[in-house]
């Protein structure tokens, strides 16, 4: 039995939903949910109905473990402790999503650069990221930058306003320490181009 959490009151849900509108009539089976959380792993469960999850998340991040494991409980589901910058992912898949992953590089010590180059060497055929707009941590010219040179299609991206911005008076970046309100969300569909 799936006790899937009901994420259709939120933004990210709704987002999701605009992102996908083009895979219409692709079929997705295998999916890679790239820095898993219990609200990315349910949208993941609830759109793509018959599609297995894979759930990564840093090797013991249990603030997100523990809810995957106890809330969720899809045999759909395989959560994977693994650290993207030192490890490849060698199984292919249909669909990859960064749901807020990249703001959250340098809090395990990474480069917001290696965790998004490793996030893209995954071998999907499509991508969702989503990230926070003002979030001084993700860098979205180099990100669209790094997609055109690398063959990747941004097929869609869309910015969505958040009901409920926050405020982060301390994020660590490089040598400092910033504040940002999340005001906005942006997201892309990506096409992996290398991969037919
Ligand atoms: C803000 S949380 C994402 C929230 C999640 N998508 C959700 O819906 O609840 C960031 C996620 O990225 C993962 N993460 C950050 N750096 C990582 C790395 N180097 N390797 C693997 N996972 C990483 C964390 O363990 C966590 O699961």
């Amino acid at each position: 039995m799936e006790r899937l959490e009901d994420t259709s009151h939120l933004i990210h849900d709704k987002a999701f939903k605009q992102l996908i509108k083009k895979l219409k009539g692709e079929t997705i089976t295998r999916v890679c949910d790239a820095g898993s959380g219990k609200t990315s792993a349910s949208i993941l469960l609830k759109y793509f109905n018959i599609a297995t999850v894979d759930a990564i998340i840093y090797p013991g991040d249990n603030r997100k473990k523990h809810p995957l494991e106890d809330a969720i409980g899809s045999d759909r589901l395989e959560i994977y402790e693994v650290d993207l910058t030192r490890s490849c992912v060698r199984k292919k898949y249909d669909f990859c999503y960064a749901l807020l992953t990249l703001g959250e590089a340098q809090n395990f010590g990474n480069s917001f650069e290696n965790l998004f180059h490793r996030i893209m060497d995954i071998k999907a055929k499509w991508f969702v990221l989503y990230d926070v707009l003002e979030d001084p941590c993700v860098h979205y010219r180099y990100i669209e930058q790094y997609l055109k040179e690398k063959g990747f299609k941004i097929v869609t991206k869309k910015i969505f306003r958040n009901p409920h911005p926050e405020h982060y008076p301390k994020v660590k970046y490089n040598k400092y320490k910033l504040e940002f309100d999340s005001k906005h969300f942006v997201g892309y569909l990506i096409k992996n181009l290398n991969i037919h």
